[in-house]
C-alpha cells in the first residue's frame, strides 16, 4: 500500500487524537522504519490495519467506523491532489463509473506498483446504480467512505448501501448507490 496512504491515515488521526497520541500507537507497534513512512514509498496493508485497531482501541470507534471516516477524508485529499480526475466528470455516476476504466488506469501509470481494486458498475435506473468492489484487502469501509464523500464532492444528496459479500482472503462488497435529490 502506498505510504500517502499511510501518511494520510496518521494525519487524520493526529487531528483527532493528537500528535501524541499517534506516536504512542506508533511506538506500541512493531512497524517498517518505526512508522516512519515516506508518501513515496510501498508498506503491506498489514500495518494500515494495525495502526486502524490502535486507534480504534483508544477511540472506541469500530474499526469498520474508522476506516469509512478515513475514506472521507482520503477523498477530499484526492481532490485536492489530483483535481484532473474529477475535472469533466459531470455526476457522481459518472465519477463512480471512471474509477475502474479510468481513474485507477491513471493512477496505475503513476505508481506502478499500486495495490488497487476491482470495480464493476451496473445502472439500475437514472438514479440508482450498483458498484461491485473486490479486492485482496479488507478495505470494503474504506471504500464505502470514498463513495459516501464522492457523492458530498458532487454536492449529489445520495444513499450508499453496502452488503459484504466476500469469503475470506477475497474481500468483495456490493454498493447499492441512489439518488435521493
Ligand atoms: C479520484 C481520485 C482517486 C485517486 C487519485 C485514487 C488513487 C488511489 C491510490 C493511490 C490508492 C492506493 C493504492 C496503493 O496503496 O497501493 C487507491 C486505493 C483505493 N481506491 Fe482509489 N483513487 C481515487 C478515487 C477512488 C474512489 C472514488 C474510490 C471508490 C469508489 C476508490 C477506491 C479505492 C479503494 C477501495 C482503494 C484501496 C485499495 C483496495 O481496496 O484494494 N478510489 N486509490
Amino acid at each position: 500500500m502506498k505510504g500517502m496512504v499511510f501518511t494520510e491515515l496518521l494525519g487524520m488521526a493526529e487531528t483527532a487524537i493528537g500528535e501524541e497520541s499517534v506516536d504512542a500507537i506508533l511506538d506500541e507497534l512493531e512497524l517498517t522504519n518505526d512508522g516512519a513512512y515516506s508518501a513515496v514509498g510501498n508498506y503491506p496493508c498489514r500495518e494500515l490495519m494495525m495502526i486502524v485497531g490502535k486507534i480504534s482501541d483508544r477511540t472506541g470507534l469500530p474499526a469498520d467506523r474508522l476506516q469509512q471516516m478515513f475514506g472521507h477524508h482520503m477523498l477530499r485529499r484526492f481532490s485536492e491532489t489530483y483535481p484532473q480526475f474529477f475535472a469533466g466528470k459531470t455526476s457522481l455516476i459518472d465519477m463512480l463509473e471512471a474509477i475502474e476504466s479510468e481513474v485507477h488506469v491513471e493512477v496505475r501509470k503513476l505508481y506502478p506498483d499500486a495495490e488497487l481494486p476491482c470495480f464493476a458498475t451496473r445502472r439500475i435506473g437514472p438514479s440508482e446504480m450498483v458498484m461491485t468492489y473486490r479486492s485482496a484487502r479488507p478495505l470494503e469501509a474504506f471504500c464505502h467512505g470514498l463513495i459516501e464523500a464522492c457523492a458530498t464532492h458532487f454536492g449529489t444528496p445520495a444513499e450508499v448501501e453496502r452488503r459484504d459479500i466476500g469469503n475470506g482472503a477475497e474481500r468483495a462488497a456490493e454498493f447499492r448507490i441512489r439518488l435521493s435529490g
